[in-house]
C-alpha cells in the first residue's frame, strides 16, 4: 500500500502518449502539467497548465466557485459577480417568491447594489490551495488489515493531518480519498456567507422545457441567474452586513463573444459530485437490474401526485415547485441511465474487460480471487441495498413529514444526552429550518405520497424487511386495503402538521417539547420505522458495505497494475476538477445524428402559449419578431442558445463554466445529453456530451431581455477570433 500513490503517477505520467481519445476524465488541477498539458495543447488549447491552476498567481481556478456546496459557479467581473445556473439558485429564487411578487415566473433583475438580495446560509468556496497528504493520511495501513482496523487508523491519521494546519477562521480543510482510498488530498477552502441575488429570468427562459426536456438534446434552456459575493472592508468573508462591499477577486472570466464552432477545444471547471468508473459488472447490473428500476418506480409515483395537485392551484405549484423539480431530475437520470448502459452493452464490455483482467494477472496474484470475491458480496448486498432504496428515498426523500422528523429526533437526541444545554444549541437552526420546511408542505400531497409509496414498500420488499406495525393484519386491514385511513387517522392526531402547532411546541420549555414530541403519533412511528431500519437493514448493509469497499479500493488498484496502458483519473468526489473535450455531436441512434448547437429558432419552434413547460413571454416573442439580437448573433446572424461537447461532467458541475483555448468563458454547463448520462458508470465517447448554454445567449438575456446594461458594463467582453490584420471597412 505505502508505495501506491506514487506508482499511480508514474503509470499515469509514462503513458501519457497513448491516449486514443479525448474527453473521458474528471482530472486534479494541480496535476494537469504533469498529466494532461500535452494533450490539451494538441486539442488546441493555447494557455499552460500554469494558468489554469497556480498558487503564486492569479489563475483560472480563482474564479470557480462551489455554490453552496451543490453546485459550480465562476466570477465575471471585477465586483465578485457570480455566475450559476438558474436550477443552481432555484431554491433562493423561490424563497424570494410569492403569488404577488413571483420571481419564478417573472424573472427578477436589480437595478443596483441596493436591491440584491441577500440569501440566509448560502454560502461561496474558494480553493485556495491543495496538497497531496497520502502518506501521511495512509501511515501504518498494511494489506492484512480489516477494514475497520484499517478504517480507524485512517481516521486518527486524518485528524492528526487536519491539525497541521493553521488555518484563518473563515478557512477550511477538506481532506478526501481518491482512487477509493489509494490516495488522499487536502484541499484548503476560504468560505464568504454574503452571497445576494442579482438576476434570474423568468422560469419561461430558465428553465425552458422543464422536465420534458430536462436531460435532453435538442435543448433550448436559458439555465443560468447571476449572484453576487460580498466580504467585509478587508475583502475577506462575513456575515450578511448592508456595510459589506461586492468581493474583489484574484481572477474573473473574460468572455468571448466570438462564439464556438464543431471541433473547438473547451474545458469545463468545477465540482463533479460523484461517479464510479471503475465498479465490477456485478455492481453495474444490481443498478440495472434492481436498483434503478426500484428508485425509479418510486418517483414516479411521488412525482404523479404532486403533479396533480400542481396542476390545480397556482400557490401549490409555487410551493413544490423545487421540491419536484429535484424528485423529477434524478427519476429522469436513472431512466437515461439505464437506457445508455443498455444501449452501449456497458455490462458486455466490463465482463470482456474483467476476462481481460484476470488473465493478464500473474499466476499468484493476490488479485486472483478479488472480482470473484466482489461479485459474491454484491449479491449478498443485493436485499439491504435494495431494501435500504426504498427506505431511503420513502421515508428520507419523498415523505416530507417523516423526514422532517429525523431534525426534529436530533433535538430530542441532543436533549437526552445534553440536557437543554444541548437542546438550546439546535433549537435556533431546528426552528429556521422548520419555518423554511412549512413553507413548501402541503399536509394532503404528503398523506397521499405516503399512503401510495408505503404501499409499495409493503408489496415489493420481503417481509422481514417491513415492520409489524406496517403490516395490514397487524393494523386490522384487509389484505388490499390502501394505507389511506391509517395515515390520514396519523396525520389528524399529529401536531407536526400545521406550521402554527409546531411552532407551539417548538416554543415550550425543552422539558415540555421533548415530551410533546415524544408522544406524537408521526414521531413515535418514523422513531420506530428508524429504528428498525438501522438494525435489519442499515447495519447488516453497512456490514457488508464496509467489505465490499476494502475490496474496490484493491479492484482500482489492482487494475491500475495491470492495465499499465490505461490512463486513470479519480472518481468524482465533489472537488475541484477540470475536464476538457470538443464541441462535438453524436449520433445517438441508428440514422440520428445531432449537430451540435441549437437556435433561437428552435425555442420558438418548441413554444406553445399557455402550457407549464413551453410557454414564452411577450417581450421574447418581439424580440424574435424584430430579430433584435444586437452583438450576439453569430456570423450568419441566427442566436445561438445552447450547444454540446464531448467533457466529462456529472451532477454538481452544474454552473461551471465552458471555457475556451484562450482562457475565456464560452459558455455554461448545466446537464448531459439523456443516453450519456451513464458516463457516471461508464463514459462512452460515442454518446457522452454535456449540455452547455451558449454565453452570448445569456448576455442577450441579460442586455436585450431584462435590459440589465449595467450588468453587461460590468463583465469583459472579449474577442479571441478576431483576425488582427483585418479591419472593419465601414
Ligand atoms: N438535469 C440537470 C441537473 O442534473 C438540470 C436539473 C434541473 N432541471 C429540472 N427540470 N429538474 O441538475
Ligand atoms: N444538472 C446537473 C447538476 O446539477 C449537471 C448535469 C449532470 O449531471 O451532468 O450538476
Amino acid at each position: 500500500m505505502k508505495h501506491t500513490f506514487k506508482g499511480i503517477f508514474i503509470i499515469m505520467f509514462s503513458f501519457i502518449s497513448c491516449i486514443s481519445y479525448a474527453g473521458e476524465g474528471m482530472w486534479l488541477p494541480q496535476l494537469l502539467k504533469l498529466l494532461n498539458e500535452n494533450e490539451m495543447k494538441s486539442m488546441g488549447m493555447k494557455i499552460s497548465a500554469d494558468d489554469i491552476y497556480s498558487v503564486n498567481k492569479g489563475s483560472l481556478k480563482d474564479a470557480i466557485v462551489h455554490f453552496g456546496g451543490f453546485c459550480t459557479s465562476e466570477i465575471i467581473s471585477p465586483n465578485g459577480l457570480l455566475l450559476t445556473n438558474h436550477h443552481c439558485g432555484y431554491g433562493q429564487i423561490q424563497s424570494h417568491s410569492t403569488v404577488e411578487n413571483n420571481l419564478i415566473k417573472n424573472g427578477f433583475w436589480a437595478k443596483n447594489y441596493k436591491e440584491e438580495l441577500p440569501n440566509q446560509g448560502l454560502t461561496a468556496t474558494f480553493i485556495d490551495y491543495i496538497d497531496d497528504v497520502s502518506t501521511k493520511v495512509l501511515t501504518g495501513i498494511k494489506p492484512e488489515m480489516s477494514a475497520t482496523e484499517r478504517q480507524s487508523l485512517i481516521d486518527k491519521n486524518l485528524a492528526d493531518v487536519r491539525k497541521t494546519y493553521k488555518l484563518e477562521a473563515y478557512q477550511n480543510v477538506i481532506i478526501r480519498p481518491f482512487f477509493d482510498g489509494n490516495q488522499y488530498f487536502a484541499f484548503v477552502t476560504t468560505v464568504y456567507r454574503d452571497v445576494r441575488l442579482v438576476g434570474a429570468p423568468p422560469e419561461s427562459i430558465g428553465k425552458f422545457g422543464s422536465d420534458t426536456d430536462n436531460w435532453v438534446w435538442p435543448r433550448h434552456t436559458g439555465d443560468f441567474s447571476l449572484f453576487r459575493i460580498y466580504a467585509d472592508k478587508n475583502n475577506k468573508p462575513a456575515d450578511y452586513s448592508p456595510e459589506n462591499v461586492p468581493y474583489k477577486p484574484k481572477h474573473f472570466l473574460p468572455i468571448s463573444m466570438d462564439g464556438i464552432a464543431e471541433g473547438d477545444f473547451t474545458m469545463v471547471f468545477g465540482f463533479p459530485g460523484r461517479t464510479n468508473q471503475y465498479l465490477p459488472s456485478s455492481a453495474i447490473s444490481q443498478v440495472l437490474e434492481t436498483l434503478n428500476p426500484a428508485k425509479i418506480a418510486i418517483r414516479e409515483t411521488s412525482l404523479k401526485i404532486m403533479d396533480k395537485y400542481m396542476r390545480e392551484d397556482e400557490a401549490t405549484k409555487i410551493k413544490y415547485a423545487a421540491k419536484y423539480a429535484t424528485i423529477a431530475n434524478y427519476w429522469k437520470k436513472w431512466i437515461g441511465e439505464s437506457m445508455g448502459l443498455k444501449q452501449t452493452n456497458a455490462l458486455q464490455k466490463k465482463l470482456d474487460y474483467e476476462a481481460n483482467f484476470q488473465q493478464k494477472l500473474a499466476a499468484d496474484s493476490p488479485y486472483k480471487n478479488l472480482l470473484g470475491e466482489l461479485q459474491k458480496l454484491y449479491s449478498d448486498i443485493n436485499q439491504y441495498a435494495l431494501a435500504n432504496d426504498y427506505y431511503s428515498e420513502i421515508a428520507l426523500r419523498n415523505v416530507d413529514l417523516t423526514s422532517y422528523m429525523a431534525t426534529l429526533r436530533r433535538l430530542v437526541n441532543a436533549y437526552e444526552k445534553n440536557g437543554e444545554a444541548g437542546y438550546n444549541e439546535l433549537l435556533l437552526n431546528v426552528k429556521t429550518f422548520s419555518t423554511n420546511f412549512y413553507n413548501d408542505f402541503d399536509s394532503a400531497i404528503d398523506q397521499e405520497k405516503f399512503s401510495a409509496l408505503l404501499d409499495m414498500y409493503v408489496k415489493n420488499l420481503d417481509k422481514k424487511f417491513v415492520p409489524e406495525f406496517l403490516q395490514r393484519e397487524n393494523l386490522g386491514m384487509q389484505p388490499n386495503e390502501t394505507y389511506d385511513q391509517m395515515i390520514k387517522d396519523q396525520y389528524l392526531s399529529s401536531s407536526f402538521t400545521s406550521v402554527e402547532d409546531a411552532m407551539a411546541i417548538l416554543n415550550l420549555s425543552p422539558e415540555k417539547a421533548v415530551s410533546a414530541i415524544k408522544s406524537d403519533p408521526i414521531f413515535a412511528l418514523t422513531s420506530e420505522w428508524s429504528a428498525f431500519f438501522s438494525k435489519e437493514i442499515s447495519t447488516p448493509y453497512n456490514n457488508i458495505r464496509k467489505e465490499i469497499d476494502l475490496k474496490l479500493a484493491q479492484y482500482t488498484k489492482a487494475q491500475m497494475d495491470v492495465f499499465t496502458e490505461k490512463r486513470f483519473y479519480p472518481d468524482a468526489n465533489s472537488t475541484l476538477r477540470v475536464t476538457y473535450g470538443k464541441v462535438n455531436g453524436y449520433e445517438p441512434r441508428d440514422a440520428v445524428k445531432y449537430s451540435p448547437v441549437t437556435y433561437l429558432d428552435g425555442v420558438i419552434a418548441k413554444y406553445v402559449p399557455g402550457d407549464y413547460e413551453f410557454d414564452l413571454q411577450p417581450k421574447m416573442l418581439a424580440l424574435y419578431k424584430a430579430k433584435d439580437y444586437g452583438a450576439y448573433a453569430d456570423k450568419n446572424g441566427k442566436l445561438p442558445v445552447c450547444f454540446i461537447g464531448s467533457n466529462h461532467t456529472t451532477g454538481g458541475n452544474s454552473g461551471s463554466p465552458a471555457i475556451d483555448a484562450n482562457g475565456n468563458l464560452i459558455g455554461l454547463n448545466f446537464d448531459r445529453v439523456w443516453e450519456g448520462t451513464m458516463s457516471d458508470i461508464n463514459y462512452d465517447a460515442s454518446i457522452c456530451r454535456n449540455i452547455m448554454v451558449d454565453v452570448r445567449y445569456i448576455l442577450w438575456v441579460v442586455d436585450k431581455y431584462a435590459g440589465a446594461e449595467h450588468l453587461i458594463k460590468e463583465m469583459k467582453l472579449v474577442h479571441p477570433k478576431a483576425m488582427p490584420i483585418k479591419k472593419k471597412k465601414r
